[in-house]
């Protein structure tokens, strides 16, 4: 993906906005970079940090992505534990799970040309795969990572996922 002005990359639940920091630092300097979160505190240090930094160009807001998703569509989409935290509480709005409410959210905010990328430390690919692909959303490729063995199998503590917008409907 090149850096341009028309490039747009959004990290959900960005924390202390370190992603997108480093996505900054990688050169990625014309491009829009936006960190929302659903915590003003995180917000209030990411912006802190930010201009710390120096770095006005990168923008962080307060947003709760289950309660508004916004018009806005992006290119790329990022969320390195979002979902995984969304996906700890047993809460339901409208009869539906929240990371339910998420995954059909991350669908209409990704342009119909953009990639979805998740990082998780609780959900495997294949629940990955099956969760967002309930919403819309097909399997791309993956980071790979070091794989460890135990007991005869073999596994990883981290998956990286991307996703792009199938033609199937979402549900
Ligand atoms: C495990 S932390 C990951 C933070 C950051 N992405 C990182 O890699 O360090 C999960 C983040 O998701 C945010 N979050 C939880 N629910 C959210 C929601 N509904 N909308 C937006 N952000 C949310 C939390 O406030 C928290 O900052």
């Amino acid at each position: 993906m090149k850096d341009s002005e028309e490039l747009s990359i959004l990290d959900v639940g960005t924390g202390n906005g370190h992603l997108l920091l480093a996505i900054y630092d990688n050169g990625y300097t014309k491009c829009r970079l936006i960190g929302t979160d659903i915590s003003p505190v995180s917000i209030e240090l990411s912006q802190a940090i930010a201009k710390a930094r120096g770095i006005s160009s990168v923008i962080f807001r307060q947003q709760d992505l289950i309660k508004e998703a916004g018009n806005e569509q992006y290119r790329l989409v990022l969320d390195k534990g979002t979902f995984d935290a969304i996906s700890l509480t047993d809460e339901l709005r409208d009869g539906r799970r929240l990371n339910k409410i998420y995954a059909a959210n991350i669908h209409n905010i990704l342009s119909d040309d953009g990639i979805f990328l998740i990082t998780s430390c609780n959900w495997t690919k294949k629940e990955l795969i099956a969760r967002f692909g309930d919403f819309g959303l097909e399997y791309h490729s993956e980071i790979k990572y070091p794989t460890y063995e135990f007991g005869g199998q073999k596994g990883q503590t981290i998956t990286s996922v991307a996703f792009v917008k199938g033609k199937k409907n979402m549900i």
